[in-house]
Order: structure tokens, then sequence, then C-alpha cells
């Protein structure tokens, strides 16, 4: 327990309660402030926020977009850096001045379509020397929307199930949506993963069967969720199949070329693609580990062909497209008292592990396009909801947030070693260590902390490991990230009823994990129904950037300033003295 560990060099701050007030809560000696909210003007000529939802689809393509989740900071200099942003999903309720929950019009699809993406947001530091404010006019704020052209890179590129009516060629693709969490290059890109992308297709065709691979990627088409495919054609699979497996990938951006074209990278397979942890192993490889966000996904590992070079970018060009993709199997002991065990990385190569015509694998990109079924093929292992991996910078070693599963212990979904839990309501994280070569085959993991409540369980599997305490408990970690001391930043997206299961947790919030000791302190509480997500740092460590993302989903939060609509936002922390951030 938190009381009984000797005083923590790499955690400096005092935790905090649980709140469930509607406005941020910090450790003593932090602040919190707004940098950016949904809405507010970035390209040049952009129209002011209207707190009515009365700005039109043209002004939210100059607007920063809505529900800023995974994000990076990249440094011009010391006092200037570009932030690339996601902006993942809308709140249609406030998006939309009619408040309802979907698009009743094609105006208010292109207005839902220009708030996804990405936003790129050029800041300054200001007088006060850890405090950064948004640079306008920039010559680098840039929206990236749904709309946007992109192209295809890898193995998959061209192949007939990525042509289109509109696209032949099957190489270039409109815009990205449903982008979750975020990864950063050696060599200075973005990287935006595409997650819930099912959710903007479907079709009101009556007769309109959906095939096996489609299903496997949970399209359901009888009530399209956000209504695009009435009024854009794209979005409807009665009339353009092939649209659907066309998104679903991560996207390469370079932020610092506003007319650059956004690659869709192939070779690194199709899925709910979460977070991408990109790392450079000890022979100079690139190493990409990814996580699918849905009940039973899986863990994937990416390994480039050829070395990275810092020196000369255009190098670097092919590391992303060439290389082999590899799935994660833990192994161990499935009365789940253990909770660690060894596991394997096993490559999804046409031809190789069952990856067959026989078993409906014509090609390598067939492999790529249907990743979940090539991994179900070769015999992964069926995750509680793998979101963000972060990979500790002093040993390499690699964590992942499993955010919860409540169908874990049903049929289909027995309990595993890694998995242990029957209705997993509150998550865990896993860690796997290679042996400081991050291209190894296998691993041996074990589970940093298996999430619980002390206070609604006192005891049994649902109070959690010895570091849950009741001063820190949490449910459903999901964001995730290390600063360079080596401090492991833990983010929630769980309930936030403050009841039951979830008794003396509040609002969702950021947590603090050293990994040696195991102790977790809460640093911060967001507001009322939002969820804490995206996570960045200025190269000295100084000034970190934290999202909160739809705060008032449901109804009844005013964040920030008593806005009349609650409006996601990037929140800047610093230091009351100006000290490194968490130490
Ligand atoms: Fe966008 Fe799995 O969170
Ligand atoms: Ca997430
Ligand atoms: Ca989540």
């Amino acid at each position: 327990l938190a009381e009984d560990l000797p005083p923590n060099k790499l955690l400096g701050f005092k935790g905090i309660a649980a709140s469930t007030a509607d406005e941020v809560a910090i450790a003593p000696g932090y602040r919190a402030e707004v940098l950016i909210s949904w809405g507010d003007p970035l390209v040049e000529g952009a129209a002011a926020f209207d707190p009515q939802g009365n700005n039109s689809a043209a002004d939210q393509e100059k607007q920063f977009g809505d529900n800023n989740d995974g994000m990076s900071f990249f440094p011009i200099d010391d006092n200037h850096g570009v932030m690339a942003i996601n902006n993942e999903y809308v709140n249609e309720q406030y998006l939309f001045a009619h408040g309802g929950s979907k698009a009743t019009s094609l105006e208010d699809v292109r207005k839902s379509q220009a708030a996804h993406g990405v936003s790129i947001v050029a800041v300054r530091r200001t007088g006060d020397s850890q405090r950064w404010e948004v640079e306008r006019p920039s010559r680098y704020n840039r929206r990236i929307t749904a709309n946007t052209e992109m192209q295809f890179s890898g193995p998959a590129a061209g192949h007939a199930l990525l042509q289109t009516a509109a696209d032949p060629t099957g190489r270039k693709v409109l815009g990205t949506f449903g982008n979750c969490a975020n990864g950063k290059t050696p060599w200075g890109t973005y990287l935006t993963c595409e997650e819930n992308y099912d959710t903007y297709f479907g079709t009101h065709q009556a007769d309109y069967k959906t095939t096996a691979d489609q299903k496997r990627y949970t399209l359901k088409v009888s009530e399209p969720e956000r209504n695009w495919p009435d009024y854009d054609e794209r979005f409807d699979v009665a009339k353009n199949p092939n649209e659907f497996n066309r998104h679903g990938w991560i996207v390469e951006i370079d932020p610092m070329n506003p007319t650059s074209t956004p690659i869709k990278h192939t070779a690194l397979g199709r899925f709910k693609h979460e977070n991408a942890a990109v790392t450079v192993a000890k022979d100079g490889r690139l190493v990409v580990y990814m996580g699918d966000d849905e009940r039973g996904e899986h863990i994937y590992k990416y390994v480039s062909k050829g070395v990275v070079d810092v020196a000369s970018p255009a190098n670097n060009r092919s590391l992303l497209d060439e290389g082999t993709l590899y799935v994660a199997q833990f192994d161990g002991d499935a009365s789940g008292t253990p909770l660690k065990g060894t596991g394997r990385w096993i490559a999804l190569e046409f031809g190789k592990n069952g990856l067959t015509p026989e078993n409906g694998f014509r090609d390598e990109a067939e492999v790529l396009i249907f990743a979940r079924k090539a991994a179900a093929q070769v015999g992964a292992t069926k995750m509680d909801r793998p979101e963000w991996i972060a990979v500790n910078p002093h040993d390499g070693r690699a964590y992942c947030t499993l955010t919860n599963n409540s169908k874990r212990g049903e049929e289909g979904m027995p309990l595993n070693a890694a998995n242990p839990r029957p209705n997993n309501v509150y998550g865990q994280i896993i860690r796997w260590d290679e042996g400081g070569d991050a291209t190894a085959a296998s691993f041996s993991w074990d589970i940093y902390a298996l999430c619980g409540n002390p206070i609604a369980h006192p005891e049994g599997v649902n109070r959690g490991t010895p570091n849950i305490t009741a001063d820190n408990t949490f449910n459903s970690p999901d964001g995730l990230g290390f600063d360079k001391a080596g401090r492991l930043w833990i983010l929630t997206d769980g309930k936030y009823s403050n009841k039951g299961d979830y008794a003396g947790q509040g609002n969702n919030q950021m947590l603090v994990g050293d990994p040696q000791s195991g102790e977790i302190r809460r640093f911060m509480v967001g507001p009322k129904s939002c969820e804490l997500t995206g996570i960045t740092f200025t190269p000295d460590y100084k000034t970190m950037f934290v999202n909160v993302q739809h705060p008032g989903e449901e109804g009844d939060s005013h964040f920030p300033n008593n806005s009349p609509r609650p409006r996601s936002s990037v929140l800047m922390i610093t230091r009351e003295d100006g000290g490194v951030i968490g130490a």
C-alpha cells in the first residue's frame, strides 16, 4: 500500500483527492490553463467561435477541430513550436445549432467532417517563461479534415480492395477521421491513428448484407450512427463498398510543411488503431507498438526492414513501408494468480503461419487490410481492449493500457493469463520486457497495475493490485506516456458515476506511476463527464499539454469558463515555480 512505500524520489508532488466538480483539480503548486478550445479560430480568415452552434461548415474548416485527443509537440526553437493535435470525433449535440444527435443535412455532414481530423497549431513561449500561446497568424496553422486529399503507400497501396469509382488507382484517398491517439517519428513527422472509423459508414438500402470481412470490422448498416451516408454517398457502403477499406490506417503528416500530402501507411495494418508507440531498436531499426481498441482484439508490433538515419530524413521514407507486422501471444497461468508470463510475436506474412489462399488470404495486401482476421488465424491473444502503449526510455519496457472488458469470461472470450478477470470493469496496465532488444521475437510480461477499487471492494480480485489504494483508485486507464525522467503518466476514460463499483473515484483523471516501486499518485482531475487524454511536453519538460475531451457529454458541464456549450480544450500545465512537471 502507498503508505508503506518509502518516500518517492521520482514523484515529487502531493497526490490529490478525487473530485466530481465541473472544473480541473490539480496538485498543489501547479496551474492548468486553456491553450485552445474547439471552434477557436486557427487558420487565417477564420470566423470567431459561435457559442450557439451557428458556425458553418466553411467556418469550421478554419477553426480548431472538436474532441482533441492524441497530440505531439514539435520544437522549432526554444520559444517556438508546432503542435499536431488529433480531433477524434464530434459531440453533435453541441456542434449543431439544432442540438440533435445526428446530422440532418449535407451542411451538417460537412461541418462534422470539418471538425474531424487533425489541427496543426503553432505556439510561442510568452514572457512568463513556461507559458505558451497559440500563434496567429502562422504559416504552420493548418486543418486536416475528413476531406483532405491523402496518398496510400506500402504493400496494399493500389490493391483492388482499395479501389473505388472515384479513385480507380486505389492510391488516393480523402480524409482521416476517428483520429484517436498518435505517435512521433525520429525524423520529425506525426502519426495519427484511425480508430472508430466504422461508425461513419452505413446504408439505408434495406436489402444490403454486410460481408464477413465488414463484420470483422464491426460495420453495422441499419442505423448509420452519424448519418454521413445519408448525405455523402462516399460513406454509403451499398454504393461504395471499398471506401470502408480505405480507413483504419496510420497516417503520417509532416507538421512543418503545410502543403505536404498526408500518407496512409498500409504496412502497419488496418484495425482500430489507438496509438503508435515508436522506438528505435539497438540495431537502428524502427519499431512501432500498436493496440487495436476493441474487446478481444490484439496488440501488434511493426519492425522496419531498414535502419533509421536521422541525419538524412529522406532516407527514412521507406521505413514505414517496408517491414514486418507481428501480433502478440501472451502465455502463462490462466488461473490469473501469477499476473506474469512469457509471450511471442507472430509474423503476419503472406504464405506463413497459415496466412494462405486456403485460409482466405490471396496476398500480403489482404493480410494487412484484414489484419484482425490474420491475427486470429495465427493465434493472437484476445486482450481487454488495448489502448495506448508507451515505452520506458530507461529500460525499453513497453506498457499498454487494457482499458476494460465487461464481456471477459463470456463465451468466445475466456479468461487468460494476461486478461485474468471476468467482467473486467476496471482494466489493467500490462508491460512486456524484450530484454533490451525491441526487435526480439519473444518477451516476458507482467501486470503493472490490476486496477480496482478498495473502497467498493475491500477484498477479492476487484480490489486490484497492492499499488491501487483508496487514495488513488481509478478505472479504465487509457492515455499513457513516459516523460524523460521515467514517470509513467496514466490518463483515464472511464465511468464517472462515483457510485457502486466506481464509488470514490470521481471524474476522469490523470495519475503518475513509478515503474520501479509501483506507486501511483493522482495528479489531476478533469471537469464533469470528460475524459483526459493526449499528453505531450515541451523539450525541457517544464510545460505539459493534456486534453479535456468531450466535457459534459452527458449535458451537465459548462467547461471551460462557464461556456454555454461545453468545449473540448487543450490544457497547458505549468508549475508555479517554473520547475519540471511531476518532479
Ligand atoms: Fe479513442 Fe480507444 O480510444
Ligand atoms: Ca483512448
Ligand atoms: Ca477509452
